[in-house]
């Protein structure tokens, strides 16, 4: 466990909306001859840790990215192991309930198991009033998939062209209503977005790390909001 004292916290600029691409959990397990179904549950694992830990230093959003609309195109039992994962995690309702975290769902839950769809129900009605931090899991979400969603709600809404604004986009996306992520992190060693956030992330700072997603510890969260402390966000002005 990583302890600093309670000034430091004070002196840097903590992100408002973490969003981080758990990526490296298949590699993980390749460097320990292990199957990749030890790389999710270690990933696992390690989303629960951070979870907690933005949670108890006053982040106010964190997304986590879960499970992409590319993710089908991995073999079936892969799928079906991820998808276990999750549904242990919601089961143990203290993950969330305990925390004071509030679960949202973010994706389209159309192509998801009938009882997995019952779950993230569940989860967000139990968590609905908690204060604490708003985990959001994108699970089946793509960026793009979640513009054309938006754009058919708008049309379905009956809203005029004229009256269509950057604020109609965002209030029709997953994210409705939530502050667009300031802090995009990336570990892995891959440098890309892979249809994460697309239009949320229009003026979000970047952090990259070698780490894989199971060895990513507070440690490197710590390191990663000293970095985004010290940025200089301008925003276009001077
Ligand atoms: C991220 O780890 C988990 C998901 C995409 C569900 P990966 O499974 O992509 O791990 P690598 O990239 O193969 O190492
Ligand atoms: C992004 O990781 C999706 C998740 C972490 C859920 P991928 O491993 O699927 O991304 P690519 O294939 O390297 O772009
Ligand atoms: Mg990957």
């Amino acid at each position: 466990m990583f302890f600093r004292k309670k000034e430091k916290y004070e002196e840097r600029v903590l992100p408002t909306h973490i969003a981080i691409i758990m990526d490296g959990n298949g590699r993980w397990a390749k460097k320990r001859s292990l199957p990749r179904s030890a790389g999710h549950a270690a990933g696992s694992k390690t989303f629960k840790t951070i979870a907690r830990y933005c949670n108890k230093i006053g982040i106010r959003y964190l997304t986590v990215y879960a499970f992409s609309t590319e993710n089908w195109k991995r073999p079936k039992s892969e799928v079906d192991n991820i998808m276990n994962i999750l549904r242990d995690y919601l089961k143990d309702t203290d993950n969330f309930k305990e925390e004071n975290i509030k679960l949202q769902f973010i994706g389209d839950r159309g192509p998801l198991a009938e009882d997995i769809k019952e779950l993230m129900l569940k989860a967000e009605a139990d968590s609905a009033d908690a204060t604490g931090l708003h985990l959001n899991i994108a699970l089946n979400y793509g960026g793009r998939d979640e513009i054309v969603h938006a754009v058919k709600s708008i049309i379905r809404n009956g809203i005029g062209v004229d009256d269509i604004t950057e604020r109609t986009i965002s209030d029709h996306l997953y994210t409705a209503g939530q502050p667009d992520p300031d802090f995009i992190i990336r570990p892995s060693g891959e440098y890309r977005l892979s249809n994460y956030l697309i239009w949320q992330s229009a003026y979000a700072e970047y952090w990259f790390s070698d780490v894989l997603w199971p060895d990513f510890s507070p440690r490197d969260l710590d390191r990663a909001i000293d970095d985004f402390s010290r940025r200089n966000r301008r925003f276009g002005g001077v």
